[in-house]
């Protein structure tokens, strides 16, 4: 059941050349819980790994890599207030997004074509266009990696933050999604604030859209700035937006007025990592086989053969500009493994 020496080339969309000394595809909870009660999980680190959108691999891996492709999507309740759909952590996020706007249950659209799994959503609080994984999110099932146990886990247990959740912290590193239930709202109100998507629906005509509309426009959006990941290997947005605190802004919006900025509730200031990365001419710029894409600076891309010592080499060399240029320091999105 467990494979020696895989690579994981195809599994991740940077296509970085790597393999793991132990390799298995995980089809359902059970075939899980058998492999952790067997005991076959006890000796060294496991890696999970679900679409590999959001991973850099660094090299070979000494870990037991455990390849997430539990399915399943049922609609499995339903109030006066909401659907209620659950789908398997190995399902393809983008697929589920499009199943879900066919049955007419509207509430993920925005997040449409993100590449990556269902069980990989919550962990890292995907979002886009102004809506995130966790405004849509019911509950997850888990299982822990040491005692085999299943965890049913609400809103609040997930702590989700941007980018961010229980599950990228020391404490939850132990569990594994294995399924998750979106609350979809039937009183459906599009969530079009965010300039690109209300540019591209008014241009559209799309007045009062539908939400199989307002995915027809966030693929639009989508389509001219990011990569086709049939196309162009990344890993989308590369480092996170930096948050700054209210004194950090203000003296950074005095010397750079055209930046980029979105007030955040507790009253600090998110800024666009890709305007500070433009800024230090890095848009369209290679080094070596990899480099920051022409359409969006915060996308790092392979352009062929690159190893994760090519991306890491990109990122330190973009951080450090970023820093001295901005006095700010960039966090990394995607996982280095
Ligand atoms: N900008 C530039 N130059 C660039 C890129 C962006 O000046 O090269 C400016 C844009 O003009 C805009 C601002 O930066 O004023 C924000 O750009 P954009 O709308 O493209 O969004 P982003 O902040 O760069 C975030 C998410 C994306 C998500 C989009 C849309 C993060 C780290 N990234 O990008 O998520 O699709 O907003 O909501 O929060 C991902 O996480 O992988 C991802 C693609």
């Amino acid at each position: 059941m467990l494979i020696p020496n895989a690579s994981l080339e195809a599994l991740n969309t940077l296509h970085l050349p790597g393999k793991a000394r132990r390799f298995a595809e995980i089809s359902s909870a059970d075939q899980l819980q058998a492999l952790i009660r067997g005991g076959e999980l006890s000796a060294g680190p496991v890696v999970v790994l679900g679409g590999g959108s959001n991973v850099v691999i660094s090299g070979d891996l000494e870990a037991t890599v455990l390849h997430i492709r539990i399915p399943g999507r049922e609609l499995v309740g339903e109030d006066a207030e909401a659907f209620y759909v659950r789908a398997g952590a190995g399902e393809d996020w983008p697929d589920f997004v499009t199943w879900t706007l066919e049955q007419g249950w509207g509430g993920l659209e925005n997040l449409a074509f993100i590449p990556g799994t269902v069980g990989a959503a919550p962990v890292q609080n995907i979002g886009a266009y102004g809506l995130e994984a966790k405004d849509r999110f019911h509950s997850l099932e888990a299982l822990n990696l040491h005692s085999g146990c299943t965890l049913s886990l609400d809103r609040g247990a997930c702590r989700f933050g941007y980018r961010e959740s229980l599950f990228k912290t020391e404490e939850g590193r132990g569990l594994v999604v294995t399924s998750v239930t979106f609350r979809l709202p039937k009183g459906w109100k599009p969530e079009a604030a965010y300039l690109d998507l209300a540019r591209e629906l008014s241009s559209s005509g799309f007045e009062h859209p539908t939400p199989l509309q307002v995915a027809q426009a966030v693929t639009a959006v989508r389509r001219r700035k990011l990569p086709d990941p049939l196309e162009i290997a990344s890993a989308g947005s590369f480092f996170k937006n930096p948050v700054l605190d209210p004194k950090s802004f203000a003296s950074l919006k005095v010397e750079h007025p055209q930046l980029p900025s979105y007030p955040q509730a507790d009253g600090r200031f998110k800024v666009a990592a890709g305007w500070l990365i433009e800024q230090c001419g890095w848009k369209g710029r290679s080094l070596g086989p990899v480099g920051m894409f022409a359409h969006q600076a915060l996308v790092l891309v392979n352009h062929g053969g690159a190893t994760g010592a090519d991306v890491l080499r990109l990122a330190e060399t973009v951080r450090a500009d970023v820093r001295t240029r901005f006095g700010i320091e960039l966090e990394m999105e995607p996982v280095v493994l």
